[in-house]
């Protein structure tokens, strides 16, 4: 929801460091850029995240999982979060829970997530660790719509490689993949907040 001349109204969802979160934050307070960060919302109550937000002056909320009986409840409670906000486009960002129908129903086509590896190659966990056990010479990170079906499967919107270097660790992988995950994802919103993306089908048309 862009109010008249205003811009895209957007909620992170994270758990931990945050480091794309920054990202998107710095990308707000840039001049001319079309989103901002409206709230943050954590599922664990000391996520370095939440400090950034606050940082940032962008309202940081913790809402507890065990408050809630099941998925169900809680999913509903973050939509509830995000619409008491005028949230346009929900971002989930090393947000390390899954989040079911109830969600992503009432988000279809406006939240997106960052993995670390170019999907659909190694989805869920330790995607750097799955890419090196696989061996693989190149990898990367994907933003993608969240879908209602398996995790990390939902229509691509942005893709960017990096090479794979003899001797990488997890670490070092995890590192020179995260450098292009900073750039796309201020740059997947900035695309999804001009209007310049449709989903077809499976795939995301980038006009
Ligand atoms: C990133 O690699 C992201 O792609 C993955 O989890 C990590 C989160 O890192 N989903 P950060 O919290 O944004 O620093």
């Amino acid at each position: 929801m862009t109010r008249p001349g205003g811009r895209l109204r957007v909620g992170v969802l994270v758990s931990g460091r945050g480091s794309n979160l920054q990202a998107l934050l710095d990308a707000s307070s840039r001049p001319g850029y079309p989103a901002e960060v409206v709230v943050v919302i954590s599922d664990r109550e000391r996520a370095a995240a939440l400090d950034r937000a606050r940082t940032a002056g962008v309202e940081a909320l913790f809402v507890n999982a065990k408050d809630f009986g099941d998925r169900e409840s809680f999913d509903l409670a973050l939509v509830s979060e995000l619409n008491a906000r005028r949230v346009g486009l929900v971002c989930t960002a090393g947000f390390m829970r899954i989040l079911s129908s109830a969600f992503t129903r009432a988000f279809a086509g406006r939240a997106i997530n960052i993995h670390p590896s170019v999907l659909p190659a190694f989805p869920g966990l330790h995607a750097q660790r799955q890419a090196l056990d696989h061996g693989v010479k190149v990898s990367g990170a994907t933003v993608h719509f969240l879908s209602d079906g398996a995790v990390d499967t939902g229509p691509i919107i942005l893709q960017a490689t990096v090479p794979v270097e003899p001797g990488d660790t997890e670490e070092t992988l995890a590192a020179r993949i995260l450098v292009e995950e900073h750039r796309l994802y201020p740059e997947a919103v900035r695309l999804f907040a001009e209007g310049r993306l449709t989903i077809a089908g499976r795939r995301v048309i980038v006009r």
